[in-house]
């Protein structure tokens, strides 16, 4: 008998998987321990790779107890060639724990389901609704993609709040009377038909779907690219004069704004010295007859959306060499500065070049 209350969505799903469903050998029974089996080997395993382990696996080991007394050397060897060890090790952890403390009888809700080893929310809701009939939604990136491009969810699936989201709008849709058809056949749907490269043409679901009818099937699921991380060239001049060093505290809207760090050029490829003076007037001033000694440079430093490439030079800038105040800078006794904060980058560009007088007995080791 077909429910009438159903949201328009899982009716159109459930019709569709009547026609579509396919025949896999964890839908023939209802056995928890079987169908607990078939979700771990199908963690991060495509199904056609997944099948004939499932098949064996339940062969050598055909209940709980059989897999709970055996070596995990010999559920390894069964296991090999479908990678992520861990998944193996915590099946057998499993089997021993539903022996040791559930009398080999699976836990028969979600709620106990979830906590054992390496049974997640999908699979949980997966064991729950297949072998007990409780209305838990599957959620994973097929359901996410499927939802987003239906209701036009804009939110990014990658937000720590996604999960939470699309799992209430699948409660609201999962039947209370066929939740195990509900979630085989969002799995189905998700891999047959609203697929990456989905077939609106033949899709049963498109006219009420947002996306298609909106033409913006690209747009869903939301999914931020990662931002590109950006090289940046940083060259430091530790400028000297009289047992002082040029200084400035970061002000603008960037990395290390409130941080103190020496004058600085930055440019946008690496550069030679050469090249630096022509692009800043004051150090060609600074530099001009006097010696310059090129420092020992910080390995690159890698922040979550740049990279930072770093020289760094010494100056001993002559004493008799009138300097106008610079813009933002201050000279400063290296005793001073010590005390500043600095960026992680300028710290270890002081510990590496630690040979250098002015650093001596004044600054952090
Ligand atoms: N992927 C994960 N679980 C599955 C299942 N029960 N059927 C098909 N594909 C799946």
């Amino acid at each position: 008998m077909q429910s009438t209350n159903h949201h328009p969505f899982t009716e159109g799903l459930l019709t569709w998987y009547r026609q579509h469903a396919r025949e896999l050998p964890w839908r023939q029974t209802q056995d928890p321990y079987a169908i607990w089996l078939s979700e771990v080997v199908l963690q991060q395993t495509r199904v056609a790779q997944g099948l004939p382990y499932y098949l064996k696996l339940l062969e050598v080991f055909p209940t709980v107890e059989s897999l709970a007394q055996a070596e995990e050397s010999v559920l390894f060897r069964h296991w090999q060639g479908l990678g992520y060890y861990s998944r193996a090790r915590n099946l057998h952890k499993t089997a021993k724990l539903v022996v040791a403390n559930f009398q080999g009888q699976f836990p028969t809700t979600y709620c106990e389901l979830v906590q054992l080893p390496g049974v997640g929310p999908y699979t949980a809701a997966a064991i729950a609704s297949f072998a007990f009939g409780e209305a838990k939604p599957v959620v994973d990136g097929n359901v996410f993609r499927i939802l987003a491009r239906y209701f036009g969810i804009e939110t990014d699936i990658l937000h720590s709040s996604a999960r939470k989201e699309f799992t209430d709008v699948a409660m609201e849709l999962i039947p209370q009377d066929q939740p195990a058809e509900f979630n085989q056949a969002i799995m189905d749907f998700g891999s047959l038909q609203c697929s990456p490269a989905p077939l609106c043409a033949s899709c049963p679901l498109s006219l009420t779907c947002f996306a298609f009818q909106q033409k913006r099937i690209q747009d869903f699921p939301v999914k931020q690219k990662k931002a590109k991380q950006k090289n940046r060239y940083f060259n430091y001049f530790i400028l000297e004069q009289g047992n002082q060093v040029l200084v400035r505290e970061r002000k603008e809207r960037d990395i290390w704004s409130g941080l103190w760090e020496f004058y600085m050029v930055e440019s946008t490829q690496e550069e030679e010295l050469e090249s630096l003076l022509e692009m800043d007037d004051n150090l060609s001033i600074m530099l001009q007859s006097t010696s310059v000694q090129s420092l020992k440079s910080p390995k690159l430093h890698i922040l979550s959306h740049q990279k930072i490439h770093c020289r760094a030079w010494h100056v001993q800038v002559p004493d008799n060499l009138d300097i106008n105040e610079l813009a933002g800078f201050q000279w400063i006794r290296p005793e001073d500065f010590e005390k500043l904060g600095k960026s992680v980058l300028l710290l270890n560009l002081i510990t590496d070049n630690l040979h250098l007088e002015i650093f001596n007995d004044s600054m952090p080791r």
